[in-house]
Protein backbone atom coordinates (compact mmCIF):
# COMPACT_ATOMS: atom_id res chain seq x y z
CA UNK A 1 0.00 0.00 0.00
CA UNK A 2 1.39 3.38 -0.83
CA UNK A 3 0.95 6.05 1.53
CA UNK A 4 -0.92 8.66 0.62
CA UNK A 5 0.48 12.03 0.32
CA UNK A 6 -1.10 15.52 0.54
CA UNK A 7 -2.19 15.91 -3.11
CA UNK A 8 -4.40 18.20 -5.02
CA UNK A 9 -4.91 17.71 -8.62
CA UNK A 10 -3.45 20.32 -11.46
CA UNK A 11 -5.68 23.18 -13.42
CA UNK A 12 -5.20 20.72 -16.20
CA UNK A 13 -6.49 17.45 -14.53
CA UNK A 14 -9.25 19.63 -12.91
CA UNK A 15 -10.52 20.95 -16.62
CA UNK A 16 -9.83 17.61 -17.86
CA UNK A 17 -12.40 16.66 -15.45
CA UNK A 18 -15.03 19.23 -15.94
CA UNK A 19 -14.74 18.49 -19.74
CA UNK A 20 -15.60 15.03 -19.41
CA UNK A 21 -18.72 15.79 -17.06
CA UNK A 22 -19.95 18.61 -19.47
CA UNK A 23 -19.94 15.94 -22.39
CA UNK A 24 -21.59 12.77 -20.21
CA UNK A 25 -25.54 12.69 -20.25
CA UNK A 26 -25.71 9.82 -17.74
CA UNK A 27 -23.02 9.40 -14.81
CA UNK A 28 -23.26 6.59 -12.65
CA UNK A 29 -20.77 6.82 -9.52
CA UNK A 30 -19.42 4.16 -7.29
CA UNK A 31 -18.10 5.34 -3.43
CA UNK A 32 -16.54 4.06 -0.81
CA UNK A 33 -15.37 4.69 2.76
CA UNK A 34 -12.75 7.44 1.96
CA UNK A 35 -16.04 9.21 0.70
CA UNK A 36 -16.67 9.48 4.34
CA UNK A 37 -13.57 9.73 5.77
CA UNK A 38 -13.59 13.39 6.52
CA UNK A 39 -16.78 13.06 8.39
CA UNK A 40 -15.19 10.90 10.40
CA UNK A 41 -15.90 7.45 9.45
CA UNK A 42 -13.48 5.25 9.41
CA UNK A 43 -11.74 3.52 6.28
CA UNK A 44 -11.22 -0.02 6.28
CA UNK A 45 -7.58 -0.35 5.06
CA UNK A 46 -5.43 2.66 5.62
CA UNK A 47 -3.38 3.04 8.57
CA UNK A 48 -5.63 3.00 11.37
CA UNK A 49 -8.36 1.24 9.13
CA UNK A 50 -11.47 -0.43 11.58
CA UNK A 51 -10.13 -3.52 10.20
CA UNK A 52 -7.34 -3.56 12.58
CA UNK A 53 -7.97 -4.95 16.10
CA UNK A 54 -10.40 -6.75 14.31
CA UNK A 55 -9.99 -9.84 11.97
CA UNK A 56 -13.09 -9.67 9.28
CA UNK A 57 -12.96 -13.38 10.09
CA UNK A 58 -14.33 -12.19 13.77
CA UNK A 59 -17.08 -9.75 13.35
CA UNK A 60 -18.01 -9.13 9.37
CA UNK A 61 -19.12 -12.97 8.64
CA UNK A 62 -22.19 -15.05 8.84
CA UNK A 63 -19.92 -17.51 10.24
CA UNK A 64 -19.03 -15.24 13.08
CA UNK A 65 -22.17 -14.07 13.54
CA UNK A 66 -22.41 -17.85 14.34
CA UNK A 67 -19.85 -18.38 16.55
CA UNK A 68 -20.21 -14.90 18.72
CA UNK A 69 -23.12 -12.85 18.02
CA UNK A 70 -22.76 -11.07 21.12
CA UNK A 71 -19.03 -9.99 19.57
CA UNK A 72 -20.77 -8.76 16.28
CA UNK A 73 -23.42 -7.16 17.82
CA UNK A 74 -20.93 -5.07 20.04
CA UNK A 75 -18.53 -4.16 16.99
CA UNK A 76 -21.77 -2.92 14.67
CA UNK A 77 -23.04 -1.53 18.06
CA UNK A 78 -20.00 0.76 17.99
CA UNK A 79 -20.01 1.39 14.72
CA UNK A 80 -24.12 2.45 15.09
CA UNK A 81 -22.94 4.81 17.94
CA UNK A 82 -20.04 6.62 15.30
CA UNK A 83 -22.82 7.26 13.32
CA UNK A 84 -24.47 9.53 15.60
CA UNK A 85 -21.64 11.84 16.13
CA UNK A 86 -20.68 12.04 12.17
CA UNK A 87 -22.51 14.57 9.80
CA UNK A 88 -22.10 14.83 5.78
CA UNK A 89 -18.74 16.46 4.39
CA UNK A 90 -18.45 18.72 1.28
CA UNK A 91 -17.88 15.67 -0.82
CA UNK A 92 -21.23 14.10 0.17
CA UNK A 93 -23.31 17.73 -0.67
CA UNK A 94 -21.18 17.54 -4.36
CA UNK A 95 -22.40 14.51 -5.53
CA UNK A 96 -26.21 15.31 -4.37
CA UNK A 97 -25.13 18.54 -6.19
CA UNK A 98 -24.49 16.39 -9.15
CA UNK A 99 -26.88 14.24 -8.89
CA UNK A 100 -29.75 17.63 -8.98
CA UNK A 101 -27.92 18.87 -11.95
CA UNK A 102 -28.09 15.45 -14.01
CA UNK A 103 -31.21 14.93 -12.29
CA UNK A 104 -32.28 11.56 -10.92
CA UNK A 105 -32.92 9.45 -14.61
CA UNK A 106 -29.38 10.14 -15.35
CA UNK A 107 -27.05 10.27 -12.71
CA UNK A 108 -26.94 7.15 -10.45
CA UNK A 109 -25.28 6.85 -7.25
CA UNK A 110 -23.69 3.40 -6.14
CA UNK A 111 -22.24 2.95 -2.64
CA UNK A 112 -20.44 0.38 -0.51
CA UNK A 113 -20.76 2.44 2.87
CA UNK A 114 -23.42 1.44 4.84
CA UNK A 115 -23.31 5.01 7.00
CA UNK A 116 -25.82 6.50 5.38
CA UNK A 117 -24.70 9.51 4.72
CA UNK A 118 -25.12 10.20 1.02
CA UNK A 119 -28.92 10.11 1.80
CA UNK A 120 -28.07 12.62 4.44
CA UNK A 121 -26.85 14.88 2.42
CA UNK A 122 -29.53 15.14 -0.37
CA UNK A 123 -29.06 12.08 -2.69
CA UNK A 124 -31.66 10.66 -3.90
CA UNK A 125 -31.32 7.89 -6.71
CA UNK A 126 -28.42 6.05 -3.68
CA UNK A 127 -27.90 2.28 -4.34
CA UNK A 128 -26.94 0.69 -1.13
CA UNK A 129 -24.84 -2.13 -2.43
CA UNK A 130 -23.77 -2.93 1.13
CA UNK A 131 -26.87 -2.29 2.87
CA UNK A 132 -27.36 0.34 5.91
CA UNK A 133 -25.65 0.08 9.39
CA UNK A 134 -29.03 1.57 10.89
CA UNK A 135 -31.56 -1.37 9.27
CA UNK A 136 -31.60 -4.33 11.33
CA UNK A 137 -33.53 -7.65 10.44
CA UNK A 138 -34.70 -10.74 11.83
CA UNK A 139 -32.23 -14.02 11.51
CA UNK A 140 -35.63 -15.96 11.24
CA UNK A 141 -38.71 -13.98 10.16
CA UNK A 142 -38.69 -11.39 7.34
CA UNK A 143 -38.90 -8.30 9.57
CA UNK A 144 -36.63 -5.66 8.35
CA UNK A 145 -36.77 -2.37 10.47
CA UNK A 146 -34.99 1.00 10.14
CA UNK A 147 -33.63 1.66 13.83
CA UNK A 148 -31.46 5.40 13.32
CA UNK A 149 -29.68 6.52 16.76
CA UNK A 150 -30.73 3.96 18.65
CA UNK A 151 -28.24 1.80 21.17
CA UNK A 152 -29.76 -1.85 20.43
CA UNK A 153 -29.22 -4.24 23.62
CA UNK A 154 -25.86 -6.98 22.98
CA UNK A 155 -28.38 -9.73 21.81
CA UNK A 156 -31.33 -7.38 19.77
CA UNK A 157 -34.89 -9.35 19.96
CA UNK A 158 -37.10 -9.41 16.67
CA UNK A 159 -40.33 -7.43 18.45
CA UNK A 160 -42.30 -9.66 15.62
CA UNK A 161 -40.82 -13.22 16.45
CA UNK A 162 -38.62 -12.93 19.26
CA UNK A 163 -35.74 -14.38 17.38
CA UNK A 164 -32.48 -12.93 17.10
CA UNK A 165 -31.80 -9.52 15.27
CA UNK A 166 -28.90 -8.72 12.48
CA UNK A 167 -28.08 -5.94 11.17
CA UNK A 168 -29.07 -5.62 7.69
CA UNK A 169 -25.75 -5.23 5.75
CA UNK A 170 -23.97 -7.14 3.56
CA UNK A 171 -20.90 -9.39 5.41
CA UNK A 172 -18.17 -11.49 3.33
CA UNK A 173 -19.06 -14.60 1.84
CA UNK A 174 -22.88 -13.08 1.56
CA UNK A 175 -24.73 -12.05 -2.02
CA UNK A 176 -25.25 -8.17 -2.90
CA UNK A 177 -29.09 -7.84 -2.86
CA UNK A 178 -30.01 -9.01 -5.90
CA UNK A 179 -32.49 -6.05 -6.91
CA UNK A 180 -30.30 -3.55 -6.01
CA UNK A 181 -26.75 -5.10 -7.73
CA UNK A 182 -29.08 -5.63 -10.86
CA UNK A 183 -29.97 -1.70 -10.83
CA UNK A 184 -26.23 -0.96 -9.90
CA UNK A 185 -24.55 -2.78 -13.15
CA UNK A 186 -27.65 -1.22 -15.44
CA UNK A 187 -26.40 2.21 -14.46
CA UNK A 188 -22.50 1.26 -14.67
CA UNK A 189 -23.37 -0.44 -18.54
CA UNK A 190 -25.66 2.82 -19.45
CA UNK A 191 -23.55 5.37 -18.77
CA UNK A 192 -21.25 7.43 -21.15
CA UNK A 193 -19.05 8.69 -17.47
CA UNK A 194 -18.33 7.07 -14.13
CA UNK A 195 -16.82 8.40 -11.29
CA UNK A 196 -14.88 6.15 -8.52
CA UNK A 197 -14.42 7.68 -5.90
CA UNK A 198 -12.89 6.83 -2.49
CA UNK A 199 -12.94 3.37 -2.78
CA UNK A 200 -9.46 0.48 -2.58
CA UNK A 201 -11.77 -1.42 -5.08
CA UNK A 202 -10.84 -4.81 -3.50
CA UNK A 203 -14.09 -5.85 -2.75
CA UNK A 204 -16.44 -7.54 -5.47
CA UNK A 205 -18.62 -7.16 -6.93
CA UNK A 206 -19.02 -4.08 -6.66
CA UNK A 207 -15.48 -2.84 -8.09
CA UNK A 208 -15.99 -4.30 -11.05
CA UNK A 209 -18.55 -2.04 -11.55
CA UNK A 210 -15.77 0.17 -12.78
CA UNK A 211 -14.79 -2.29 -15.33
CA UNK A 212 -17.94 -3.02 -16.50
CA UNK A 213 -18.53 1.07 -17.40
CA UNK A 214 -15.38 0.73 -19.42
CA UNK A 215 -16.29 -1.55 -21.29
CA UNK A 216 -19.00 0.12 -22.76
CA UNK A 217 -16.70 2.93 -23.39
CA UNK A 218 -17.69 5.58 -20.44
CA UNK A 219 -15.37 7.73 -19.80
CA UNK A 220 -13.67 7.28 -15.78
CA UNK A 221 -12.56 9.50 -13.21
CA UNK A 222 -11.18 8.20 -10.16
CA UNK A 223 -10.95 10.33 -7.20
CA UNK A 224 -8.57 9.15 -4.37
CA UNK A 225 -5.91 9.89 -1.47
CA UNK A 226 -3.90 6.96 -3.41
CA UNK A 227 -3.76 4.49 -6.63
CA UNK A 228 -5.70 1.47 -6.39
CA UNK A 229 -6.42 -1.68 -8.07
CA UNK A 230 -8.67 0.14 -10.64
CA UNK A 231 -6.38 2.87 -11.52
CA UNK A 232 -4.94 1.63 -14.52
CA UNK A 233 -8.71 1.10 -15.79
CA UNK A 234 -9.16 4.93 -15.55
CA UNK A 235 -9.60 7.82 -17.72
CA UNK A 236 -8.57 10.08 -15.73
CA UNK A 237 -7.11 9.85 -11.95
CA UNK A 238 -7.20 12.52 -9.62
CA UNK A 239 -5.02 12.73 -6.56
CA UNK A 240 -6.48 14.32 -3.28
CA UNK A 241 -9.32 14.63 -0.97
CA UNK A 242 -12.71 13.74 -2.25
CA UNK A 243 -14.39 16.97 0.09
CA UNK A 244 -12.22 19.18 -1.70
CA UNK A 245 -12.06 17.66 -5.43
CA UNK A 246 -15.80 17.32 -5.79
CA UNK A 247 -16.49 20.78 -4.63
CA UNK A 248 -13.93 22.07 -7.07
CA UNK A 249 -16.01 20.10 -9.93
CA UNK A 250 -18.82 21.53 -8.83
CA UNK A 251 -17.65 25.02 -8.81
CA UNK A 252 -16.26 24.63 -12.09
CA UNK A 253 -18.91 23.51 -13.82
CA UNK A 254 -20.75 26.43 -12.74
P1 LIG B 1 -11.16 0.96 2.04
O1 LIG B 1 -10.81 1.37 3.43
O2 LIG B 1 -10.75 -0.40 1.54
O3 LIG B 1 -10.58 2.03 1.01
C1 LIG B 1 -10.74 3.41 1.27
C2 LIG B 1 -10.17 4.14 0.07
O4 LIG B 1 -10.43 5.52 0.22
C3 LIG B 1 -8.65 3.98 -0.07
O5 LIG B 1 -8.35 3.75 -1.44
C4 LIG B 1 -8.11 5.35 0.38
O6 LIG B 1 -6.93 5.71 -0.33
C5 LIG B 1 -9.25 6.27 -0.01
N1 LIG B 1 -9.39 7.48 0.80
C6 LIG B 1 -9.23 7.61 2.14
N2 LIG B 1 -9.52 8.88 2.52
C7 LIG B 1 -9.89 9.55 1.38
C8 LIG B 1 -10.30 10.88 1.10
N3 LIG B 1 -10.42 11.80 2.07
N4 LIG B 1 -10.60 11.21 -0.19
C9 LIG B 1 -10.48 10.30 -1.18
N5 LIG B 1 -10.09 9.01 -0.98
C10 LIG B 1 -9.80 8.66 0.28
O7 LIG B 1 -12.76 1.13 1.89
P2 LIG B 1 -13.67 0.56 0.74
O8 LIG B 1 -12.96 0.52 -0.57
O9 LIG B 1 -14.96 1.28 0.80
O10 LIG B 1 -17.43 -4.17 2.79
O11 LIG B 1 -13.95 -0.98 1.22
C11 LIG B 1 -14.86 -1.72 0.44
C12 LIG B 1 -15.58 -2.67 1.35
O12 LIG B 1 -14.66 -3.42 2.17
C13 LIG B 1 -16.51 -2.02 2.36
O13 LIG B 1 -17.77 -1.71 1.82
C14 LIG B 1 -16.66 -3.12 3.39
C15 LIG B 1 -15.20 -3.51 3.51
O14 LIG B 1 -15.06 -4.79 3.96
C16 LIG B 1 -18.20 -4.95 3.63
O15 LIG B 1 -18.26 -4.70 4.82
C17 LIG B 1 -18.92 -6.04 2.94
Amino acid sequence: MHHPVEHFPTQEELEKAVQILRGAKRIAVLTGAGVSAESGVPTFRGAGGLWEGHSILEVATPEAFEDNPALVWRFYNARRANLRTVKPNPGHYALAALEERWTSTHFTLCTQNIDGLHRAAGSRQVLELHGRLTRVRCTVCTLIEDRPGETLDELPRCPQCGELLRPDIVWFHEMLPADVWLQAALAAEECDCFLVVGTSAVVYPAASLVDLARTVGARVIEINLDQTEVSHLVTLALHGKSGEILPELVKRLG
